[in-house]
């Protein structure tokens, strides 16, 4: 069966349309997800904004969302529920990912795993390490392919018609505007001639690099990742110029990263083949998500959109193997006539979700837009975000802020700044809190015998040349934070990393967090930081303590 969007099944506006809706919405509260963590919560009306939807039909939507499980209720607004991260799988991150986080922890470097979509590069597989210092992106986020080393590999077999699509999107959108996970930047008519010289390397090479394409100090090399000559992915290792520049990069690290990638394709292949072998033993696996596209007609009446819930059933059943899967057994795993299995498959790859060849389905990187953003409930993030999203527009400096976690640090909310050594942290990562300003703060916030029993557990060691691992020297520190209320710490985490950070107490004056900016030591003298950060960040610090008072909430 091939796909052909003059299929008639595909051009009935009774199948494609309110499952072309219904992924709109949750493109867009994705999104919101990715955009702002902790507040990802959404009102149906806000949803009409997004999307240009109608309100009822909007209103439909949702409901039929809710009852499948996609997306819960919270008081007025709507957030995706955690169930939805299944849509996600592929395949390949379980192949390929344990030899990235090798890899990784061998090269002390950061190392990803990246998938051709369209003229884009959509990230699949992400082990960050020593990234303080650059942007990290994040599973799911797409970059032009002009704008990172994959994207030369992809390249190298566009056809013309890409090509043609390629330059076209270059010329409607110079500034990638359409690409949220990367920095704007400013039109250019050197761009296209450079790809396509790289693009050229790349394919005598057999590896490609970025010089700084996506913001200035971060540099990658990639390797494809080739199964029967098809190339499903590419592997890149990530560094900063602080350490590295591409040719010391690439003489670095290319041995290994090729070795690692011959193991991706064998592991890769082993999966496809394996998958394929026993896919007729898995149909009907997915039992959760059929139940519901079956009963829900009736429960739901009119409201209900079930080609909405056919198309997320069949997706989901698809996401289960990253080998593809036939009609037949697309069909027996939502327990759906085959009829029906073929109008959602033809939908779906209608919109850029699915692809179909040889008989076999499977899903796009596409679907990786419908939600991957782990999303839980943080009430402290979600006080947080709005005043540190404040305080980033007044400074113009990445604010963060975290909580203790054992003897770390870990992050709660973060609002980054795209410019130079732009500083980036997700939320959950964490860092010893020894060597940060936020951990000394929460340290310093301790009672007098915590914060001795804890100084006295912990192993100090050394993460630059400047930390400092004394144990008498950081308790006198800590004393120093607690008299004054706040904590700098430079270059002890990462060289070049400058962060201020002070305290936020809870109604009873306990230290729940701890908020900072980052910023480079190259930006200003010790004195000059503080002078221009700390009365802004104090401030922040206490409006946020006045809406803990206000709210009451519970924290930890
Ligand atoms: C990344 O993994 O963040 C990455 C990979 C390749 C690039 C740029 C960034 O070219």
């Amino acid at each position: 069966m091939s796909l052909r969007p003059s299929d008639p099944a595909v051009n009935d506006e009774g199948v494609v349309g309110p499952l072309e809706r219904g992924l709109a919405v949750l493109r867009a509260m994705s999104a919101r997800a990715v955009a702002e963590p902790g507040r990802e919560g959404l009102r149906a009306s806000d949803l009409v904004r997004h999307t240009g939807l109608a309100r009822a039909t909007v209103d439909r939507v949702l409901a039929t969302l809710i009852h499948l499980g996609y997306v819960r209720a919270a008081g007025r607004e709507v957030e995706l529920a955690p169930r939805h991260a299944y849509l996600m799988s592929s395949g390949i991150p379980e192949a390929v990912g344990p030899h990235a986080e090798r890899l990784s922890t061998r090269l002390a470097e950061s190392v990803s795993v990246a998938v051709p979509d369209a003229d884009g590069v959509r990230f699949v597989v992400q082990e960050s390490r020593r990234r303080t210092l650059s942007l990290a992106f994040r599973v799911g986020d797409l970059l032009p392919a002009e704008r990172c080393a994959p994207g030369a590999l992809f390249a190298r077999q566009w056809t013309d018609e890409q090509w043609q699509a390629w330059r076209e999107r270059r010329r409607t959108d110079p500034n990638d505007a359409g690409f949220p996970a990367v920095p704007r930047r400013p039109a250019s008519s050197g761009v296209e001639s450079e790809f396509v010289g790289r693009t050229r390397s790349a394919v005598q090479d057999g590896w490609a690099a970025d010089d700084q394409l996506v913001e200035p100090g971060l540099i990658a090399v990639s390797v494809p990742v080739e199964v029967a000559g098809a190339q499903m992915c590419a592997a890149s290792v990530v560094s900063h110029t602080s350490r590295h520049d591409v040719a010391s990069l690439a003489a670095a690290v290319l041995p290994l990263l090729r070795e690692v990638a011959a193991d991706m394709s064998r592991d890769l292949a082993t999966v496809l083949a394996c998958e394929r072998a026993s896919l007729p033993a898995r149909g009907g696996a997915d039992q959760s998500a059929v139940a519901p596209v079956v009963s829900a007609k009736t429960e739901l009446g009119a409201g209900y959109l079930q080609s909405l819930a056919r198309g997320l059933a069949v997706l989901a059943a698809l996401g289960g193997g990253p080998g593809g899967m036939t009609l037949t057994q697309v069909a027996q795993a939502v327990a759906l006539p085959r009829a029906t299995a073929r109008r959602a498959l033809l939908s779906l790859a209608q919109l850029g979700y699915v692809a179909g060849s040889d008989g076999q389905f499977r899903p796009l990187p596409r679907v990786l837009e419908l939600g991957y953003a782990h999303l839980s409930g943080l009430s402290l993030a979600q006080i947080l975000q709005p005043h540190l999203e404040r305080l980033v527009e007044a400074v113009n400096e990445s604010a963060s802020a975290t909580v203790l976690d054992g003897d770390d640090i870990r992050y709660i909310a973060r609002v980054p700044t795209y410019r130079i050594m732009s500083v980036d942290i997700r939320i959950g990562t964490r860092f010893p809190a020894y060597a940060t300003s936020m951990g000394r703060v929460l340290l310093a916030g301790l009672a007098p015998a915590e914060r001795r029993l804890r100084l006295r557990r912990v192993v100090l060691r050394p993460l630059t040349r400047t930390t400092v691992t004394d144990p008498s020297r950081l308790a006198r520190i800590l004393d120093e934070v607690a008299a004054n209320g706040y904590a700098l710490v430079d270059g002890e985490l990462e060289e070049g990393l400058r962060s201020l950070a002070v305290p936020v107490r809870d109604a009873s004056g306990a230290v729940v967090a701890a908020v900072n900016l980052s910023t480079h030591t190259g930006r200003g003298s010790v004195p000059a930081t503080l002078e221009r950060l700390l009365a802004p960040l104090r401030d922040t610090a206490a409006a946020i303590e006045a809406d803990l008072r206000v709210i009451g909430t519970a924290l930890g």
